[in-house]
């Protein structure tokens, strides 16, 4: 398959390193587990530019690894570009989501952006994934909880949206 018939996923938060590419991670996990990880480019991208470059923080890694995934995603900012590399921006929180729209062009730019945790079925408030880079890691395992849901949420909404069939 190449690619311009793929799926293309970008994940965004502030720094790159602790949410996104955890979100990433897990998403890649999920579509692995579906045998649909060929339909599909995946990448995770900062609205900041703090930690450009670095590998994910330590404490993501851990969690991720205790859960079977392997995190390599180096730290990038997003970019204008983005709005025509990918088809769906899952923004982990709503000051990501502001800090995209406020790239975005015009009216299908603004369309491909969501707050990711709007596909978690147990959000009951704010539909931010919060931010866990001043916690502990607690904070990341309770992350690693909402992006797998919603990870499950997302590939059920393109069951409809991008005509995806799960067995
Ligand atoms: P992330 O977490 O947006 O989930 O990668 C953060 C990482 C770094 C910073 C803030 C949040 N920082 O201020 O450097």
């Amino acid at each position: 398959m190449n690619n311009s018939s793929k799926i293309k996923v970008l994940f965004v938060c502030l720094g790159n390193i602790c949410r996104s590419p955890l979100a990433e991670g897990v998403f890649q996990s999920v579509l692995k587990s579906y045998n649909l990880e060929d339909a599909f480019v995946i990448d995770s991208a900062g609205t900041s530019n703090y930690h450009v470059g670095d590998l994910a923080d330590d404490r993501a890694r851990k969690v991720a690894k205790q859960n079977g995934i392997i995190l390599n995603h180096r730290a990038r900012q997003f970019i204008s570009q983005d709005f025509t590399n990918f088809d769906y921006i899952l923004v982990m929180d709503h000051l990501n989501y502001d800090a995209v729209l406020s790239i975005s062009k015009d009216a299908n730019d603004q369309q491909k952006v969501f707050l990711f945790r709007s596909f978690d079925e147990t959000n009951i408030d704010d539909y931010n994934v919060p931010d866990p880079y001043y916690g502990g890691d607690d904070d990341f395992i309770e992350v690693m909880e909402i992006v797998s849901r919603a990870s499950h949420g997302f590939i059920k909404f393109l069951e409809q949206d991008a005509k995806i069939s799960i067995a």
